[in-house]
């Protein structure tokens, strides 16, 4: 069996691709250090190795033990909160940009040569152009979150391995048989937030109403996790594919949805009246991002099948009423 190592495998989209790479037939290998998340371990992986990316001493012990039998790595550990980013960027150069290296150092010295990275819609930040995010309209991110992302990317160019970034949008949604999803609480995602509100009654609260959107509300392109998880696999199944030089795929809906519409629809389909409380806008967010996902679509023959608002509140709600005790306990 072909062993991947994947990186922050424990956490929410991690357990996501490691499933789906179980069911593909890999065997994958999760390193992670836990800080994120309460996912308890798949059981049919290889092995399992906490540690922290930032520090080089545990990637080198797990190298040592599996080295020269992994064939690739899905690198998704990281830090993930654009505030947080603001407010400590040091933390998020040191562990995303950092711990990639650190990674990076261990895959050529064991002569693993492919490798899928976790980048994010981030990247693109304020584009001029607006619009649908495009790969020729430049990047230019509001966040260090963002620019960690840009500099994860370019080191896996500059240093030739055979990689593949992908540029997940929104990640929302849980696996649709309510054993893997977020297991963070209280959640800064929008959509464990809304069910959160739904499961324990209590205010939602929305962060700025005066962006430059219909509602004022912020637009975002939601992409169900499943569907994520098997754009991931199908990446790192066409390593070896070079599509002239392209890299980098957005993996997205290419729709937008603006929070109160997202809290609207919680609305209708649990039929529970929301009370909303307004707070400020969060430092580094965008009014609109939305991508374009026709390279990955034709390309990577990336067909979602989940990504509609419904599906993902529903899958949401069902994986946080049975996980209620791991979630909400403190
Ligand atoms: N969720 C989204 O909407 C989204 C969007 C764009 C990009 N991404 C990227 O996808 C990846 C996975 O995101 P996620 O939403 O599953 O987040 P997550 O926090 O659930 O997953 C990251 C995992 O990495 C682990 N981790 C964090 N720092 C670590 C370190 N120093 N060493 C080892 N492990 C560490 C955490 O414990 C966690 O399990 C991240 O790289 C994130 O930037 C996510």
């Amino acid at each position: 069996m072909k062993k991947v190592l994947v990186t922050g495998g424990r956490g929410y989209i991690g357990a996501h691709v490691v499933r789906a790479l179980i069911n593909s037939g890999y065997y994958p290998i999760i390193f992670d250090d836990g800080s994120n998340t309460k996912m308890p371990i798949d059981q049919k992986i290889a092995a399992n190795f906490m540690g922290n990316i930032a520090l080089s001493g545990s990637l080198e012990t797990l190298f040592n033990i599996h080295g020269d039998s992994i064939e690739g790595v899905i690198h998704l550990a990281g830090k993930i909160y654009v505030g947080e980013s603001v407010a400590d960027p040091i933390k998020y150069y040191e562990h995303n940009v950092g711990g990639t290296l650190n990674l990076l150092k261990q895959m050529s010295a064991w002569g693993v040569k492919k490798i899928v990275f976790a980048s994010s819609a981030g990247v693109y930040g304020d584009c001029p152009q607006g619009g649908r995010r495009e790969y020729v309209g430049g990047l230019y991110p509001t966040s260090p979150y963002g620019w960690t992302k840009i500099y994860g990317e370019e080191l896996l160019s500059k240093l030739n391995f055979k990689h593949i970034s992908l540029r997940y949008f929104n990640v929302a949604g849980c696996d649709i048989n309510g054993r893997l999803g977020d297991t963070r609480y209280p959640s800064s995602h929008l959509m464990p937030a809304i069910i959160d509100s739904v499961i324990m009654g209590k205010p939602m609260q929305i962060n700025g109403g005066d962006y430059a959107t219909p509602d004022g509300t912020c637009v975002r392109d939601y992409v169900h996790v499943s569907d994520v998880a098997d754009a991931t696999v199908l990446a790192y199944r066409n390593l070896d594919n070079n599509f002239e030089g392209m890299t980098a795929f957005n993996i997205c809906s290419g729709i937008g949805t603006s929070n109160l519409s997202v809290i609207r629809t919680a609305a209708r389909i649990f039929d529970f009246e929301f009370d909303i409380t307004k707070a400020a806008p969060r430092r580094g967010d965008l009014d609109i991002l939305i991508g374009n996902d026709d390279r990955a679509r034709k390309l990577l023959h990336f067909q979602p099948k989940y990504s509609n608002i419904e599906t993902m509140l529903m899958t949401t709600y069902q994986f946080r009423r049975k996980n209620s005790e791991l979630i909400y306990k403190v």
